[in-house]
């Protein structure tokens, strides 16, 4: 029963969350009526429909818990979106995964070319802190500036750049992850990311640093169990539901918890992190359902 009501919560707040991403960033990216339009087109493309908006609905759904204002939540949240979409643009580029299908469409660089990918990937980056640093995201200077520090943290060498540095090295001769080196690659290549869209929620509710504590552990260990269920579903998942290319981690030579420990292990390891994750939220009780039906939803998620 109680699993029946968190289904429910979860897929209306992610169906909530989808539509309103959408509509914000269709307000951003009006096309120009000029030589620029292709470089909007392909931000559109990209940026409205088709994810399934998890980094937004743990921005607002932790904002939530601090009675944080809907409109500024999703402005915040719109700018993780933008870094996790320009992060996806650039993933699939050819001199990266190199590739065709991504939210059941073809690739930024298949329908327009590898040059418009890159620079829309760029104007995404640079979007996502113009958002935050506007004052109709907060206006309070200090909570502007600790959000995009928290975000550039996120994104850059420490974050998710750093971390798909040390996935595309993973092939290299002699280069060979144990555990503790796949913990952190996958840590900072999509942890840091879910991670920020937490830490993004309680700056805007204002919650002191020492009160973030259980959030922080609790995006700690979905962040793990994220990327776990993401190369689980490369090695065993359904092309169609997923809307991308799988089974191509192996032959790509990248280093993951599924080939280090084999699949049922690494299962084991993202249901035990999804509890764990879990048993953080305890003080929270009920204000957090939704926090918790998302944990459980990243492991047992199709696409
Ligand atoms: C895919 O992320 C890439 C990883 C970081 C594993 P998501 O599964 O959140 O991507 P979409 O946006 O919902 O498709
Ligand atoms: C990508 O990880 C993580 C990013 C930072 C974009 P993957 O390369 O495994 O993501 P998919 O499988 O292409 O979505
Ligand atoms: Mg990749
Ligand atoms: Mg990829
Ligand atoms: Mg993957």
């Amino acid at each position: 029963m109680e699993v029946a009501q968190d289904n429910d919560l979860l897929a209306e707040g992610l169906e909530r969350v989808q539509r309103e991403v959408d509509s914000v960033f269709d307000a951003f990216l009006p096309v120009p009526k000029d030589t620029r339009a292709r470089l909007v087109e392909a931000m559109r493309y990209a940026a409205i429909g088709g994810g399934k908006r998890v980094r937004p609905l743990l921005l607002v759904s932790t904002a939530e818990l601090f009675g944080v204002d809907r409109t500024a939540a999703l402005r915040a949240a719109c700018a993780v979106e933008a870094i996790h979409v320009y992060s996806l643009i650039h993933d699939d580029l050819p001199c990266m995964d190199d590739d065709d299908l991504r939210h059941g469409k073809p690739t930024v660089h298949k329908t327009f070319d590898d040059a418009t990918a890159v620079l829309a990937g760029d104007a995404l980056h640079a979007l996502a802190f113009e958002i935050l640093a506007d004052d109709e995201t907060s206006s309070d200077p200090f909570t502007r500036s600790e959000l995009m520090l928290t975000l550039g943290k996120a994104s850059g060498m420490n974050g998710m750049a750093g971390g798909q540095m040390m996935d595309m090295v993973a092939d290299d001769e002699g280069v060979e992850y144990d555990l503790h080196s796949i913990t952190r690659l996958q840590q900072l290549k999509t942890g840091a990311l879910l991670a920020a869209s937490v830490e993004m929620g309680a700056i805007l509710g204002k919650a002191p640093p020492e009160g973030r504590a259980h959030l922080r552990a609790y995006s700690r260990d979905i962040g793990l169990a994220f990327q776990i269920a993401d190369d689980l579903l490369d090695v065993s998942g359904d092309e169609a539901k997923a809307g991308k290319a799988l089974r191509k981690d192996e032959e790509q030579g990248k280093q993951t918890f599924v080939t280090l420990m084999g699949a049922d292990k690494a299962r084991e390891q993202a249901n035990a992190l999804v509890e764990q994750a879990v048993g953080h939220l305890a003080t929270y009780g009920e204000d957090a359902a939704m926090l918790r039906a998302l944990a459980r939803f990243i492991v047992e998620r199709d696409r």
